[in-house]
């Protein structure tokens, strides 16, 4: 019997289970394979750890957050972090994985992240692996697919969290600033300020002007709203500012950790307009959980498209969303550069025209 593997990498989200779910129904219903689920990303296959996945192993995993396989998004067989006593070494070990996937028996292996993700698969596959990748963020920044699983979830979060700040906001005459994850893409922030009537919306592709923002915030005051709420991306910046950097973790493909800003931006406002501020940072709140419904078709449709391609033999592809279609898209054009919010998006206009103010006028 053909056998195949599955492994999640780089940060949850919301659905990846859904993926795994349909993966594995579908890989055994329709064809008949065998399935091994990889732990923890690379970890697994650079550390022989994996476990096999029967039909009933997956039932009733669609609800769940997180993933039952572990991710990671330090674990790149190509940088490997060995901690060292006193200091972190980072290995080629990617020949260690290569015969990993050689002695597991699998046929294809079916890799469920996002950019940092897929730009490992694709080096394993200039290696001699069959690779298929499943496009996985909250951050809705993958080229190639009209959204990513895990995105509306992260959305909704954001939307409840806006609702709630709006009771309080109201009942204490406050500025709540909110910052919400994203990188460095505003779509997070976007969709999510929108749903929850965000008065002011920052996010990285408009860098905005402190000054205006407190302009817009004192003309709400006078025309009677006693309250705002701010909405701010983590990888939003001023005017000529930079950006706001929480940490750097050295053994992770992208290094960045972006957070923080909210806190500037926070205190500017009170500094600048005398009124009370107070900030949220939503964190990880916004990856842990069950999906949306949405997010677990959108995962399921994806999962089981990716079965088909690898008995088709597309590697090197990913199942990517375009209008209502699932559609083949090539790795590399979620590799070479992030999907961020066009200045000419029409959820730009939307939200101006609902008053929303962005940054920059
Ligand atoms: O890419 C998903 C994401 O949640 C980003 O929005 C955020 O900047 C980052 O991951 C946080 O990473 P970590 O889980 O390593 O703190």
């Amino acid at each position: 019997m053909p056998k195949i593997g599955v492994l999640s990498s780089g940060g949850d989200c919301p659905g990846i289970n859904a993926v795994i779910h349909a993966v594995v129904k579908k890989a055994i219903l329709d064809y008949n394979l065998e399935i091994v689920g990889f732990l923890d990303g690379f970890e697994g296959l650079v550390e022989n750890k994996w476990r096999e996945l029967q039909y009933n192993d997956v039932s009733g995993i669609m609800p769940l957050g997180g993933t039952i396989l572990g991710t990671s998004n330090k674990a790149d067989p190509f940088r490997y972090p060995v901690y060292r006593e006193d200091h972190l070494e980072l290995l080629d070990l990617s020949s260690q994985a290569v015969d990993n996937y050689r002695k597991s028996g699998i046929q294809a292996l079916i890799c469920i992240g996002g950019d940092g993700t897929f730009h490992i698969a694709s080096r394993l596959m200039e290696l001699g692996l069959n690779v298929v990748g499943v496009p996985k963020t909250i951050d809705n920044d993958l080229n190639g697919t009209d959204l990513t699983f895990g995105f509306d979830s992260a959305v909704s979060i954001v939307t409840e969290a806006i609702d709630r700040l709006h009771t309080t906001a109201q009942s204490h005459h406050r500025v709540m600033v909110v910052e919400v994850m994203g990188r460095y893409a505003g779509w997070i922030a976007l969709q999510g300020g929108i749903a929850g009537g965000g008065d002011v919306i920052l996010i990285p592709e408009i860098p905005f002007k402190i000054k205006q923002v407190c302009d817009f915030i004192q003309k709400r005051i006078e025309s009677g709203k006693r309250f705002s709420i701010v909405v701010v991306a983590e990888g939003s910046r001023p005017e000529g500012g930079d950006l706001v950097v929480q940490k750097v973790v050295q053994e992770s493909h992208d290094q960045i950790r972006l957070g923080g800003i909210s806190y500037v931006v926070g205190r500017e406002i009170e500094e600048l307009t005398k009124l009370e501020t107070r900030v949220v940072i939503l964190g990880h709140l916004q990856r842990g959980g069950s999906p949306t419904a949405f997010d677990r078709v959108l995962a399921s449709r994806f999962g089981a498209k990716a079965v088909e391609l690898v008995v088709e033999g597309q590697f090197g592809y990913f199942p990517g969303l375009r209008g209502e279609e699932i559609i083949p898209v090539p790795m590399a054009q979620a590799i070479d550069s992030l999907k961020t919010i066009p200045l000419d998006s029409p959820l730009l206009g939307l939200a101006r025209s609902m008053g929303t103010f962005l940054g920059e006028e």
